[in-house]
């Protein structure tokens, strides 16, 4: 017999806290929809006090998807719960994850407390959540550095309170899979009452091991993982849900039981970084752009005799299809749609007719369009409510002239021009662009990346201006790099102007 395994995804909480990643609520909804395709059993949708965007969210994703549970954070603090309660009220199955620090370190100086204070705080929060919902998950924010014993009187007095599921999250990343296996064991063995509720397992990668530590926990027990796409999450991220939902699809060995539709895991993956313009980094397991690519002539050599020589997972089982990855000029709407479907965007008929004229303008330029071209396209009337928009940019750059660039801008609805010269062509457009734009602000960051090959590629640039005291973040992609960073730049500014 199988143990079933419940797949809490986080990406939309704990992974959209990453600075710069912020979705709107339509893009959240996509998301949504797309971990619904992909089987997840409860979507944390978001931290409804933290702002009326987050409520929002809440309210509109509750709304768009059917059957996985719908969770919303909140701290042990009465007004969160009624947010959390209220945002929710749309939801066919909600959750209330609700809790406070156990550690120490949590106790004494992020609430100036005591442990018997902290577990009143926690079986009070308990008890008031479930005036508003019957499924309650607790979290006992850095379990990982908290004693076991004091933990384990926490969990029992909070399944006592009447939750469902107890998190025992490993918030800084600390634990050694041993370790962290050993404290779920420990809760297994030493808590009564712990047949009335599921632990789960939220692990974050700051020293590589939030995969490892899952699975160490699941082994030992846990029956509920919180994982992300891609790994996303505060500082080096979440345990990825693809890895953990491979490690346990091939090992079957192990007999643990999930409902993900490995197929989808790949369209999923593109479509959070696409939306979040997180790149995914090439070598990562799973979904990186190389986890399939054997370049070594022994790998290739074994691979075209038999793929089980070097594959232990049949990429076509994560939703990869090499045959149909590139599209061009000549390819029709109907192409482009089942690539977009492919890659988990659905569009109306009048959104596809833009994406498509995007994509044959693209395609005059491009030779063969790859899967981030067509992401890329299908974004990019993201800029569509952006109150300063690019009307035109025109720079004159070579060897022994001084680059010279003239810009246009449409700000709510009136027209700007300047013109600068620079060091560089990026330079002269942007101190055009700051002749209109009259902020102090500060360039801190600027990355230009290539999407694949070739110089007919599309350039993303993600920038981080400062801007008040506050950093900002903004990406643009165009095959000329010149425009693609003052479009990044105008990403950025539309995000503290108004
Ligand atoms: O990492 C953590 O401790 C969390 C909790 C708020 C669940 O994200
Ligand atoms: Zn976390």
């Amino acid at each position: 017999m199988s143990d079933r395994l419940f797949v809490f995804d986080t990406t939309l909480r704990d992974g959209e806290q990453v600075p710069g990643c912020q979705l709107n609520t339509v893009e959240k909804i996509q998301v949504a929809r797309a971990l619904e395709a992909l089987g997840v059993d409860v979507i944390e949708a978001g931290f409804p006090v933290s702002s009326p965007g987050d409520f929002n969210s809440v309210i509109e994703i509750s709304k768009a998807v059917t059957w996985p549970t719908i969770c919303a954070l909140t701290r042990a603090v009465k007004k969160d719960i009624e947010v959390a309660a209220d945002a929710l009220k749309y939801a066919k199955r909600k959750r209330i994850h609700t809790g406070i620090g156990t550690s120490d370190s949590h106790i004494k100086y992020k609430f100036n407390s005591n442990r018997e204070e902290i577990i009143e705080r926690a079986v009070e929060a308990v008890k008031y959540a479930r005036r508003f919902v019957d499924d309650v998950e607790f979290y006992a924010e850095d379990a990982g550095r908290t004693d076991n014993e004091y933990l384990a009187r926490v969990v029992e007095a909070v399944i006592k309170a009447g939750v469902t599921v107890v998190n025992i999250p490993d918030t800084t990343g600390y634990c050694l899979p041993s370790e962290y296996g050993a404290k779920i064991k420990y809760l297994m063995d030493h808590v009564d009452g712990i047949e009335n509720a599921i632990l789960s397992t939220h692990c974050h990668n700051d020293l590589g091991m939030a995969t490892a530590n899952t699975i160490s926990g699941v082994l030992n027990g846990a029956r509920q993982v919180e994982v992300t796409i891609n790994g996303i999450g505060e500082r080096a991220g979440n345990a990825s849900l693809e890895e953990v939902a491979m490690i346990l699809k091939s090992h079957r060995e192990l007999n643990i039981d999930i409902n993900i539709n490995t197929q989808k895991i790949y369209p999923t993956s593109r479509m959070v970084s696409s939306l979040m313009n997180m790149p995914v980094q090439p070598n990562k397991a799973i979904v990186g752009k190389n986890a399939f690519a054997h370049s070594s002539g022994i790998h290739q050599d074994g691979v075209l005799k038999n793929t089980q020589t070097y594959e232990i997972i049949n990429p076509q089982d994560v939703g990869i299809n090499d045959n149909s990855i590139v599209l061009t000029a000549r390819s029709g709407r109907a192409a482009l749609k089942h690539r977009l479907s492919v890659l988990g965007i659905e569009l109306e008929q009048e959104k596809l007719d833009k994406v498509y004229e995007e994509f044959l303008k693209l395609a005059d330029r491009k030779k063969d369009i790859n899967d981030d071209d067509i992401l890329v396209i299908a974004g990019a009337d993201r800029t569509e409510n952006h109150r300063i928009k690019l009307e035109y940019l025109q720079v004159t750059s070579g060897v022994g002239v001084r680059p010279v660039a003239s810009i246009g801008l449409n700000i709510a609805g009136e027209s700007f021009e300047a013109a600068a010269s620079g060091n560089g062509p990026v330079d002269a457009a942007i101190k055009a662009l700051k002749k209109i734009i009259n902020r102090q602000m500060s360039l801190r960051e600027f990355t230009i990346q290539a999407i694949s090959k070739g110089s007919d590629d599309v350039g993303k640039v993600h920038i981080q201006v400062e801007y008040d005291g506050r950093e900002y973040y903004g990406f643009g992609a165009n095959t000329d790099i010149v425009a693609a960073s003052v479009e990044a730049y105008i990403d950025c500014i539309n995000k503290f102007t108004n």
